[in-house]
């Protein structure tokens, strides 16, 4: 039987890009990563994915800025372009550590529900970017006593949409922003794998 195919989307370091790598290799995720997308040429999950023979996709919103073109002609290319690259729809898309906001039209263009996102941060809290370090602030302020990761559908609203997994992530008075950064980092590399294996087992029902 043929493997699922899914597309990673990163910005970054890669590390859970690497985590779900890692997971098909061992069998505790049955799929194909088909393609990588990045939005930042310089992203260090690239060199993962061709080191692990997995073709990327690098498109900046910059080239479309500097033509006067719009997000949204960004977002829509960006999405035909995944379809023309995979030649089908991808099962599923995982948003980790993609830092660009996709629009409704973007997600118009998959089946519903088979986008999803990892964010570092429990539901309802610390939406958008620095998330960890808007947590560490907020215990420092006595605001919290713990924070948290999730995975979730994509909705267009940013770190919004049906939780498929979560978890909470203790802070100690003692921990640094970096121990806390690690804390959230070891939980994401796991709860990005369970909630990949959730989604894709969703959607075959
Ligand atoms: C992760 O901490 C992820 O949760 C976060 O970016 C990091 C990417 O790390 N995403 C967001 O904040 C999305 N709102 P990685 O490149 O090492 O996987």
């Amino acid at each position: 039987m043929t493997k699922p195919k899914i597309v990673v989307f990163i910005s970054g370091s890669g590390t859970n890009l690497q985590a779900l790598i890692d997971a098909t290799k061992s069998g505790d995720l049955e799929c194909e990563i088909a393609l990588v997308v990045s939005n930042k040429p310089g992203a260090y999950g690239l060199k993962r994915a061709e080191q692990n023979n997995i073709p990327t996709l690098v498109k900046t919103l910059k080239q479309y800025k500097d033509q006067g073109k719009t997000r949204l002609d960004y977002d829509i290319d960006l999405a035909t372009e995944v379809i023309e690259k995979l030649e089908c729809t991808p099962s599923l898309i995982v948003l980790a550590g993609f830092m660009h906001i996709l629009s409704a039209d973007f997600l118009q263009l998959f089946p519903k529900d088979s986008v999803i996102n990892l964010h570092p941060a429990l539901p309802g809290a610390f939406d958008g970017a620095k998330a960890i370090e808007r947590a560490f602030e907020a215990f420092q302020k006595g605001e919290i006593e713990h924070t948290g990761v999730m995975v979730h559908r994509c909705i267009p609203e940013v770190d919004r949409g049906t939780v498929i997994v979560k978890q909470i992530c203790p802070i100690e008075k003692t921990d640094t922003l970096t121990d806390l950064e690690e804390r959230i980092h070891k939980i994401e590399h796991e709860l990005i794998v369970q909630g990949t294996g959730l989604a894709l087992m969703m959607a075959n029902k």
